[in-house]
């Protein structure tokens, strides 16, 4: 652990270091570079496609591409269309003949620009290789983009943003042909939940009125939930990407009754099923919530809470 951390650090000042002797700039927006060039190791790259289980289906960008080597791999290997930008042009040119070696120009486009000024919107994942500060500076964009876009990130975190996954690998030859260590980070874009959200269901054939509120510091959450007078608190709450499950047990028509809901977060509200086990009532019913909207407040309103 205690040769990891130092590593990094190493790292972190081999790269802070070479961007001051490179002249380029620490800064969100700049024109310059904001991260000296540093390839991810080719089974890095790898790695980290796998993680993020990439796959025909998905786009992907990657910020800062240099050679283009996270891109050209993610269409040659795994089949998905890809993107890459950055602002040194000859990394772009190299990118592109990278693209026509491995037969992917197809698939793949490699644009000269900013990092900051790109449309991320398309991406069904991001990957990166930049700085910490950079990533900070990037995450308020990336908290934005569609729920369940997947995010990797080569040895950099998201300060308080826990990651959904991690994995460490020792390489080879990580900085040129010297030895060390990579950590790959990976995070999905989590569906905006906090505030107050209502239901109904018919529970042993009687309308009963749930009331959720809900907290949430990026993909964790917690809540209570009011029904029938009680209130509990929420067990195993999870949000992963729209994805979102809970359970809580309590007293229903003098018995107690287990609700289990799973269901996916949408902007009209939320829909899926809630499993219900007690001695009298059992079984699955369609489950579908709404924003409680208050006197004096919009449904939009109660989505301003959100980590920094
Ligand atoms: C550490 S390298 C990573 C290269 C590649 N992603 C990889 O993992 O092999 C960072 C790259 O970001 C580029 N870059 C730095 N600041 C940028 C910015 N503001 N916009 C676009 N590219 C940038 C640099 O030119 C460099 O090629």
């Amino acid at each position: 652990m205690f040769r990891f951390r130092l590593l990094h650090r190493c790292w972190g000042r081999a790269m802070l270091g070479a961007a001051m002797v490179l002249g380029v700039t620490i800064a969100a927006g700049a024109a310059e570079p904001t991260v000296p060039y540093v390839p991810t190791p080719q089974e890095v790259v790898e790695r980290m496609l796998e993680i993020a289980k990439v796959g025909p289906q998905d786009y992907l960008i990657d910020l800062g591409s240099g050679d283009g080597r996270i891109v050209v791999t993610a269409a040659k290997q795994r089949g998905a269309r890809g993107f890459g930008v950055d602002l040194n042009p000859v990394r772009i040119e190299e990118s592109i003949e990278n693209a026509a070696k491995a037969g992917v120009s197809d698939r793949v486009t490699f644009q000269q620009r900013n990092l900051f000024e790109t449309d991320l919107s398309d991406a069904t994942v991001i990957t990166m290789y930049l700085l910490p500060r950079v990533n900070l500076d990037l995450r308020p964009k990336l908290l934005e983009l569609k729920p369940g876009t997947r995010l990797v990130s080569h040895d950099f975190s998201m300060d308080d943003w826990k990651p959904d996954a991690f994995a460490e690998m020792d390489v080879k030859e990580k900085y040129g042909t010297a030895p060390g260590s990579s950590s790959i980070y990976f995070w999905i874009v989590p569906a905006r939940v906090s505030g107050s959200w209502q239901w109904q269901l018919a529970v042993g054939g009687k309308p009963l009125a749930y009331e959720l509120a809900l907290q949430q510091k990026y993909q964790m959450i917690s809540g209570t939930v009011r029904v029938g007078g009680r209130s509990v608190k929420l067990e195993d709450a999870r949000l992963r990407g729209d994805q979102i499950s809970f359970s809580f047990s309590v007293v229903v028509n003098g018995n107690p009754l287990k609700h289990e809901f799973s269901g996916r977060v949408m902007d009209k509200g939320i829909e899926g099923t809630v499993n219900l086990a007690g001695s009298r009532t059992r079984g699955q019913l369609e489950w579908k919530a709404a924003r409680s909207v208050k006197a004096g407040q919009s449904a939009g309103a109660t989505l301003v809470a959100w980590a920094r």
